[in-house]
Formats: structure tokens, sequence, C-alpha cells
């Protein structure tokens, strides 16, 4: 049994395109809509309530567009609205949270690094899981939301991304694991790999999420043999989010690929 329906993938802006990846590359028979909340970004900042109204939005006009399963590609969306979504809506939603189980299991050193947006870092879920699986270990649970912008522009160059990377990696001085918690941040993996050295070893949750897609859709029996062509949604402008996207996943994209909602 086959269900070629679509899976919905959404985050406030491009990051989720880091999980995006790993999922076409480990379910490349699947199709997938894409959906980016540019309007609404950051969705750090905005409160509990107001991230399970924004997200609600998202996840009716994914179930309108006939999705068989939906993936909160955002850390900040999954630790403050995750459990409203499930308890709202029937569709299968799997979220996305930072591997701190992974990185506490591997750490020679006693010391990990979370980087997260300051809405994540903050929140109880994140507390929660350093202290269900980090217990006994010093670790360094860092927010930032600065960093978000210059990945939204593609602006890698900028020497003021620059100077505030190294403000901020400052931060994890003597750990030997870093977990990504935001999902935007992979695309920095290179720059910050250069400012941490080569010891620390940066984790992130792309490939977790997508076994767990592909567990879920295994379980479900509802698994894809037959992709159709990505399609990508923004609720701000298409012609700048082409551009990003094309970018990001050096590809080119057909204008009907894209859509405002
Ligand atoms: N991509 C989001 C995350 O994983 C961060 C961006 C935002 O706060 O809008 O947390």
């Amino acid at each position: 049994m086959y269900d070629n329906r679509p899976v919905g993938i959404f985050d406030s802006g491009v990051g989720g395109l880091t999980i995006f990846s790993e999922i076409t590359k480990l379910l490349p028979n699947e199709s997938i809509i894409y959906f980016a909340d540019q309007k609404n970004i950051l969705y750090s900042g905005k409160s509990k309530r107001e991230l399970e109204k924004i997200t609600s939005n998202i996840v009716r006009f994914l179930i309108k567009n006939k999705v068989k399963l939906i993936v909160i590609a955002c850390n900040t969306a999954t630790v403050y609205a995750v459990d409203y979504l499930r308890s709202k809506f029937k569709v299968p939603i799997i979220g996305v949270v930072p591997v701190v189980k992974t990185a506490a299991r591997i750490t020679k050193s006693g010391r990990i690094g979370i980087l997260s947006t300051a809405a994540t870092s903050k929140s109880k879920y994140q507390k929660d899981l350093i202290k269900r699986f980090a217990n006994g270990l010093i670790v360094n649970n860092i927010g930032t939301d600065e960093l978000v912008p210059f990945i939204e522009t593609g602006d890698f160059k900028s020497a003021v991304l620059n100077k505030k990377m190294q403000n901020i990696l400052k931060e994890f001085r003597g750990i030997d694991i870093l977990a990504l918690g935001c999902s935007h941040y992979p695309f920095l993996r290179d720059k910050i790999q250069k400012i941490l050295g080569p010891k620390v070893l940066i984790l992130d949750s792309g490939p977790a999420v997508a076994r767990q897609v592909k567990r879920v859709l295994e379980s479900n029996k509802i698994l894809s043999n037959k992709k159709s062509k990505t399609k990508f949604f923004t609720t701000s402008n298409p012609a700048d989010f082409k551009r990003i996207v094309e970018k990001l996943i050096n590809a080119k994209l057909d204008t009907q690929d894209m859509a405002i909602i």
C-alpha cells in the first residue's frame, strides 16, 4: 500500500530547508510542500498563544492541501506549540528539538553546548530536555535571535555576522559537543566550526527528524512510491524567497513551484 499525498514541512522562514534536505535525501519518493511563514518571522519573541494561533493556521492550510503528515521544522514552534497542535489535529505531526540526548551520550568532556533561539533556550520544554537527558553534565544553553536574519537574506559573508558569531560562540568555551537548536543554524555550520575549532563536534537535528518521518510513514503504511514536484509557499515576497531557496538548496525552481498565500 502506498500513499502519494505530500508531506508538509513548515518553518518561520528558510531554516526548515535544512530539515527538508535531510528528508528528501532519506525519502526521495516523497512529495513535499514547504511553507515559510516569513511574514511572521521571528517566531522567537512571540507568545505561546500567538504561536499556537499562527501555527494552527499553517496546519489548516497544509491539511487543505492534502498533506498526509506535517513536520514542524522549527524548534521554537515545536517547543511552544507541538502539544497544542497534536491535541487539535488528527494528522501525524513531527517536531524538532535539539539532540540533547545524543550530545549527552557522546560527550567526553562532560560539557556540552546548545545554541538555539532566545525563546527556545528559555522554554520549559528545553529545560526539561536538559534535566532529563543531560543531568549531571555542564550544559551551556545559549539563545540568540541575532543570527537568523542573516540566513534569511543569505548574507553569509557579512562582517557583522562574523562579529556577532565570535561574540556568541565565546560562551561555549570548553565544550566538545554543540547541538544546534534552531533549524536555521546548520547553514552556519562551517563558520561555527571554524570559530570553535575542529575538536568540537556539531550536531543538528535534521537526520533524526528525517528518520522519525520515515518511521511514522512506515508504521502508518503511508510511504509514497511516486514523487511529484515540490511546492514552496511563503507568506512574504515570493521573488525574494525563490532567490534564497535556490541559493540554499542549490537548485533551480520554476516560478509555478512558488506561491504566496
Ligand atoms: N527556525 C526557527 C527554529 O528552529 C527559528 C526562527 C524563528 O524564531 O523564527 O527555532
